[in-house]
């Protein structure tokens, strides 16, 4: 059954939520997914959502050209109709007639029957022009690298020799990647029963638990997801728990713990034998922390709070490790969320640096002397990632900063980089930091 026009008008209204409301993409799609009943559909609702989102500035450039003029701010839905549109005939193997009639019909479903023609006519001359329309011209540098300009201008002056390949892996569809549950078995027995599905799985170097899927497959499809055999991390954020280097029996903090893969993770190297806490100031995404620990049979101390005032959670206790995941701009992690891509501002990245340095500053006390902290982003910017430890470590006496002795990523000044796409992972920063006993 093709894809409808109600589900084209879904899909733009959720697009319009997203793109100028300020919405969040997971949150959106999942209450889109609601209205659509059928399987597929939903399939088609997200590769669309996605897809759309992914090639944004590509695809308004497009429009603009198509349109001469833009369109009125409260037909913003019609807009993202269109961009969507665009999307299936350029990216998808929609029958472009289907997409005109559909994308048509859907007028009506989002009271604006008047557009019907409009609609017709851009969808139809974006076909007849294809080739010359996306030749987008390489001085315009969102529209041809489908990224904002301020993070192409930081990335170029971060990373001269590899600013291109990160932003292609942002473009990407990321991989499923699952770590094995290693306390229920070893990764090659899985892959193996994963293969005996149908289901080719690789494994991976740097991460002894990592099997990353050829295609993807829904969770539900995995065996003994639910009896807790796998979960679902990337590569790049499987690498953090090992280099806190727990002992058995640790005190451990997870400061911004939620949703938990991390904490699970750290659990399962430890088989349980570990006394976290699991921290994080929002208690909704906390559930998710739980609903892990029950599915994986593994136990944590889950605590709302805000890891900048110790005050409110800690019990005077020093911790002997410190996992701090810290909130940052999530540039390498776009090609799962595409809608960072329109959300976050350059604006941002001077608050979550605040807040970076701020978290750092005040969970320090918590850290028993020899005790070690380590810092991670999801961020591919240096000034979330070394800045942060520099600006941190500078003049404070009983602060050193700790080799990593790995072969993975690359050694910057303080830690170690993975930037997005490398091995196909996401892109990451980890530095680790040991409180001087002595001092
Ligand atoms: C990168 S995510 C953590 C991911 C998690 N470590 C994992 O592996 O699943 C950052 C988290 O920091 C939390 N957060 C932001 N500010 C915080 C604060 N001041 N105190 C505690 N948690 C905070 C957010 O709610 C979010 O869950």
């Amino acid at each position: 059954m093709a894809a409808t026009a109600g589900l084209r008008a879904v899909i733009a209204g959720c697009l319009e939520a997203i793109v100028h409301q300020g919405a969040s993409l997971d949150r959106e799609l999942e209450a889109a997914r609601l209205r659509v009943a059928v399987v597929r559909d939903q399939g088609f609702l997200q590769e669309c959502v996605y897809g759309t989102l992914r090639f944004v500035f590509g695809l308004r450039f497009q429009l603009q050209t198509l349109l001469g003029r833009p369109l009125r701010k409260r037909d913003a839905v019609l807009e993202c109709l269109l961009l969507s549109g665009l999307y299936q005939l350029r990216h998808m193997s929609v029958p472009p007639h289907a997409v005109v009639d559909q994308s048509v019909a859907a007028c009506k479903e989002l009271d604006r029957a008047w557009a019907t023609g409009l609609v017709n006519g851009v969808l139809r001359n974006a076909e007849r022009q294809a080739p010359a329309l996306g030749a987008i011209p390489a001085t315009l540098l969102e529209a041809s690298w489908n990224h904002p300009l301020w993070f192409i201008e930081r990335l170029r002056a971060a990373w001269p020799a590899d600013w291109a390949a990160v932003l292609a892996a942002g473009n990407a569809h990321p991989p499923l990647a699952l770590r094995v549950n290693l306390m229920r078995g070893s990764a090659a027995d899985y892959a193996a029963r994963l293969q005996a599905l149908g289901i080719t799985a690789q494994p991976v170097a740097a991460a002894p638990a990592c099997l990353v899927l050829e295609k993807p497959v829904r969770v539900a499809e995995l065996p003994d997801f639910d009896a807790g055999a796998v979960s679902v991390q990337d590569a790049a954020a499987q690498l953090a728990a090992p280099l806190l280097d727990v002992q058995p029996g640790a005190r451990v903090l997870d400061a911004c713990a939620a949703p938990g893969g991390k904490s699970m993770h750290l659990l399962e190297l430890l088989a349980g034998n570990c006394d976290l806490q699991a921290l994080d100031i929002s208690a909704e995404r906390l559930k998710a922390v739980a609903a892990s620990g029950q599915r994986l049979g593994l136990a944590c101390r889950i605590t709302p709070g805000d890891a900048a005032e110790p005050a409110s959670w800690w019990d005077g206790v020093p911790f002997e490790r410190i996992l701090l995941d810290a909130p940052c701009s999530g540039s390498g992690v776009i090609r799962r969320h595409p809608d960072i891509k329109i959300h976050r501002q350059t604006a941002d990245l001077t608050q979550l640096q605040s807040t970076q340095h701020k978290l750092l500053e005040r969970l320090w006390p918590t850290l028993q002397p020899g005790g070690k902290l380590l810092y991670v982003t999801c961020s591919v910017l240096p000034s979330e990632n070394d800045d942060i430890l520099l600006a941190f470590h500078a003049g404070r006496e009983d602060c050193r900063v700790l080799p990593l002795a790995v072969t993975w990523g690359r050694a910057t000044g303080y830690g170690r980089q993975i930037l997005s796409g490398e091995n196909d992972m996401d892109g990451f920063y980890f530095g680790l930091l040991q409180k001087r006993p002595d001092v």
